[in-house]
């Protein structure tokens, strides 16, 4: 049977060692379980249906453990995680009794992640007999934010239309909701926002709340919350209020019912998500209000309830002689320490949007006093949509392990992010989705690498995004050992590679106006003056990059003593971030022997010759691949080997045009 990718990494095949397999099934003869929580039945049916695939064998959920042993015990157990442990609730310890696997934990969702723990354990081939493991998630909110409409269209979504069918909702629940909440608590997440972040007020009306709260019916056995992503001026549009004024306590009685309304709806409902006074969005500077403001307002409105608001950092404003880089520290790191107890800030992981490479946000680290969320993209907006393979995993480490400084070396962004830092209770992280309705959800097959790691770094951000990519692999493409060592070296590459033929040397925004695909460097007029490309590389006669030093926007100063020190000498910058803060001269020599204008050339070439690379990667995968899968990643790679020479080409002409200098090289193939 051709394998169109639905089953994602959820592939419970019949295993094809058979030695293998006889252990396997001489370990997991029975599921025993005695609860009769929902989450619980799940973690039982799931391990039955994965271990009956997988060993081609019976496996009966039962509630006793039965004479022989040889089987897996599912265990509620308060003492399974020590409580002092973060997040203890939702951890799982594995080991060995009287000849039983037992998976045991203080909660059912923690039973579940480690039945799924059981799973891959078997998909990635690891012995079961003697194994003992104690894990819980270092990061408490594990999002997906969706950024669906309720017309079925996602915003920057590259995979067909919104899985919601709002129009067949409550009644009629797609089989495919259940998957995909399979897919999210099988990598450890635990929260959905369900709608874009330029909200419609409609989740809020009467007749989407039963709609809302059917999604959360699927999700709930799952061990998922659902959130909902709000409008601003909801008081307005559908309260009839004057004002959204946050400050007015008729715009505070409406959410607080609003809330309640909710709750009735849905008992355990996650919270808010708010974009507010940016990018056209209403908020509460409308009314001279500050962001707290506004998010103390519905921290109040949750109430008792136990559910948080996300308020998003995302905000900048048009203007063409400041830097955009500084803004949104300029409007939130004053408000440090003024935020209610429910409320999280939300933070994209650079400081301007989610381009192939940002050094980390300055706010990490700046906001000891609020919990901070993390937020990735895993839909890959300005990363070659679904048509270029570009693996997340190297991405989103390289935020996560960046140190700020703030409480001296080693306060990475991990750190702030998990709440050990700043000794935070409430922490989160979020990725934005790059699913849609497409059969294979992520249109770009190897897309689904990047919702499974991000999930998996959720979970324990230690992880190696390597063996990551190669634990994906195997359990979605193949087990076959040389095939997957390719398609991991693939992938590790792939987003170095993408960074060299469209971004080199901490180049950024110099994509395509508003579709932002595609190179567009030489944009000088847009909607925005800091939408345009030339505002960003400041390409001119004598030199190219953003001087954010104290001779230029200073933006450098946001960051700790430590980091201004590497990165604020052109000298010794690193040189994949030298034109995020330096306007360096085309002639200026850097470390590598070559004049700027030279080394941006030579990593536009090897950058777009190293897609060949990649495709010489994937069709030495080929014989241990799936024949449609071979040839969808096959022709996507074609697409992307073309694209790379348009980038290329389209940025050296039009640097050139400024350097006026001849094109250097042949350079030598990449190896
Ligand atoms: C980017 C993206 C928008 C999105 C925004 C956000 O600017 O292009 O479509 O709304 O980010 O994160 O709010």
């Amino acid at each position: 049977v051709a394998d169109d990718g639905y089953r994602l990494w959820l592939k419970y095949d019949r295993l094809a060692d058979a030695g293998q397999c006889a252990q396997y099934q001489r370990a997991a003869r029975f599921v025993a379980t005695t609860g009769t929580d929902p989450v619980l039945r799940t973690a039982a049916a799931e391990l039955q249906r994965g271990l009956q695939g997988l060993l081609g064998q019976p496996v009966p959920v039962q509630a006793s453990m039965g004479a022989l042993g040889g089987g897996i015990v599912l265990k509620l157990d308060r003492t399974a995680i020590d409580a002092s442990t973060p997040n203890a609730a939702e951890g799982y310890r594995i080991y060995s009794e009287k000849n039983n696997l037992v998976v045991a934990s203080p909660s059912a969702a923690g039973v579940l992640y480690g039945a799924y723990a059981v799973l891959r354990r078997v998909q990635t081939g690891g012995a079961l007999a003697g194994w003992a493991v104690r894990s819980a998630p270092r990061i408490g909110h594990r999002m997906i934010n969706h950024w669906d409409n309720p017309n079925g269209t996602v915003e920057r979504g590259y995979a067909g239309s919104s899985i919601w069918k709002w129009d067949e909702l409550p009644q009629r629940l797609d089989p495919r909701y259940t998957d995909y909440a399979r897919a999210n608590a099988s990598i450890g997440l635990n929260g959905v926002v369900i709608n874009n972040v330029n909200a419609s007020a409609r989740y809020l009306t009467p007749d989407y709340l039963p709609k809302v709260a059917a999604l959360a019916g699927v999700m709930r056995p799952y061990g998922i919350r659902v959130y909902l992503s709000v409008f601003w001026a909801a008081p307005k549009v559908l309260g009839g209020l004057p004002t959204a004024d946050p400050l007015d306590p008729a715009v505070q009685r409406w959410w607080a019912a609003k809330t309640d309304e909710i709750y009735r709806a849905i008992p355990d409902f996650g919270g808010f998500l708010v974009k507010a006074n940016s990018e056209g969005e209403p908020g509460p500077q409308d009314y001279q209000r500050t962001h707290a403001d506004g998010a103390n307002m519905l921290a109040k409105a949750l109430g008792a309830h136990d559910g948080v608001v996300m308020w998003r950092a995302f905000v900048y404003k048009a203007d063409g002689s400041g830097d955009r880089f500084k803004e949104a520290y300029q409007d939130f790191q004053p408000l440090d320490g003024k935020f209610d107890p429910k409320v999280l800030v939300q933070v994209k992981n650079g400081p301007i949007d989610f381009q192939a490479r940002e050094p980390f946000h300055p706010l990490f680290g700046a906001m000891p006093r609020t919990p901070l969320v993390l937020e990735v993209q895993l839909t890959q907006e300005y990363l070659g949509f679904a048509t270029h393979a570009v693996y997340l995993g190297p991405l989103i480490k390289e935020c996560l392990e960046a140190d700020t400084y703030a409480q001296g070396p080693g306060s990475t962004v991990a750190k702030v992010v998990d709440g050990s830092l700043d000794r935070h209770a409430q922490t989160g992280i979020a990725g934005v989705a790059n699913i849609g309705s497409v059969r294979n959800w992520t249109g770009h097959p190897l897309g689904q690498a990047n919702w499974y790691a991000f999930g998996r770094l959720a979970w324990d951000h230690t992880l190696d995004p390597g063996a990551l990519a190669t634990e994906w692999a195997r359990m979605s493409l193949t087990t076959n050992a040389a095939a997957v060592r390719s398609i991991t070296a693939l992938l590790d590459q792939s987003r170095s590679i993408y960074v060299r033929y469209t971004t080199p040397l901490g180049l950024h925004h110099i994509m395509g106006e508003s579709i932002h695909y595609g190179p567009q460097p030489w944009l000088a007029k847009a909607g925005r003056p800091d939408w345009t490309a030339v505002y960003y590389h400041r390409g001119d006669s004598l030199g190219l990059g953003f001087d954010r030093t104290a001779t230029g926007s200073n933006a450098l100063a946001l960051y700790r003593p430590a980091v201004q020190q590497q990165w604020g000498s052109a000298a010794t910058c690193p040189l994949d971030y030298l034109l995020w803060f330096h306007h360096v001269g085309w002639q200026q020599p850097l470390r590598t022997g070559r004049t700027l204008w030279n080394e941006l050339c030579y990593r536009y070439y090897t950058g777009a010759d190293s897609v060949a690379w990649l495709q010489k990667q994937w069709a030495a995968a080929r014989p241990a691949l799936d024949a449609e899968v071979y040839a969808d990643v096959a022709a996507r790679l074609q697409i992307q080997q073309q694209e790379a020479y348009w980038w290329r080409d389209a940025c050296v002409l039009y640097f050139q045009t400024l350097a006026r200098q001849p094109v250097p090289g042949p350079f030598a193939p990449p190896t």
